[in-house]
């Protein structure tokens, strides 16, 4: 982001109003590291800017990663509790605003990823974008070999929808549970998919995303991606050769 204006940066970041970005500058609350004060038209670089002594959130395009708990809702504004809960809550009022890359049922626990930057999650979420990703599930009851099989394949057809599932990754790791790769990403996936064949998920975890995994991350804690993981990330969503698209 383009910006020479500290209020301008702030409000952008979800501080607040440029008027109030203002008003925090002329009340001395915005700092640097050695404790000198920053007005409006100060330089500056964001790793030392402090904000009522805390540093800011992480700069513009960035990429965070969430251990979603069960239970939470991945938008702004429907019935809480709302994932934007566990974030500093200037996140879901920064312009633009960190969004969540995709979505996990409130249901679903595991690795979310959310972003300001629009292109970056287009790419990551278009239906041309294969990257994988990996879901551990817990299951009623353990569908047949065929069936198995027949989700390793693709080709089957889940209702309402006019094209049919790709092969999918399913490896059977415990009585009634499954790891299961989809190169996709369909509306309540994994569920419709066992429901298909007779299985109901009783859980769900996503355990990783493209080249991201959670890592030590506990269930409510996020973290910002390195620059490094932000490029490895953006490497492994480059769009498949033409030949190869579905
Ligand atoms: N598949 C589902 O059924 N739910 C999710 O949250 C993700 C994938």
């Amino acid at each position: 982001m383009a910006v020479n204006s500290l209020a301008r940066y702030l409000a952008r970041l979800g501080y607040g109003s440029r008027k109030e970005a203002e008003a925090m500058l002329r009340a001395r609350r915005v700092t640097q590291p050695d404790g000198q004060v920053l007005r409006e038209g100060s330089a500056f670089a964001h790793d030392a800017v402090l904000v009522d002594g805390a540093p800011l959130d992480p700069p513009p395009g960035s990429v965070v990663l969430l251990h979603k708990p069960v239970g939470y809702v991945c938008s702004t504004q429907d019935r809480p509790p709302l994932v934007y809960e566990l974030l500093p809550p200037r996140f879901a009022q920064r312009d633009p605003v960190m969004a969540t890359v995709g979505r996990l049922d409130a249901d679903t626990s595991g690795l979310l990823l959310l972003t300001d930057d629009g292109a970056l999650n287009h790419r990551l979420t278009s239906p041309r974008t294969h990257l994988p990703k990996v879901y551990l599930a817990q299951l009623d009851t353990l569908p047949a070999a065929d069936a198995l099989q027949q989700l390793r394949e693709g080709g089957l057809m889940l209702r309402g929808e006019t094209t049919a599932l790709a092969p999918a990754g399913v490896e059977s790791c415990g009585e009634r549970v499954v790891r299961v790769t989809l190169t996709e990403g369909r509306y309540h996936q994994v569920r419709r998919m066992f429901a298909a064949v007779g299985a109901h998920v009783q859980a769900l975890h996503r355990e990783a995303f493209g080249p991201l995994t959670l890592g030590e991350l506990q269930a409510g804690q996020w973290r910002a991606l390195s620059e490094n993981e932000v490029v490895q990330l953006r490497e492994s969503a480059r769009r498949l050769p033409a030949a190869a698209e579905r």
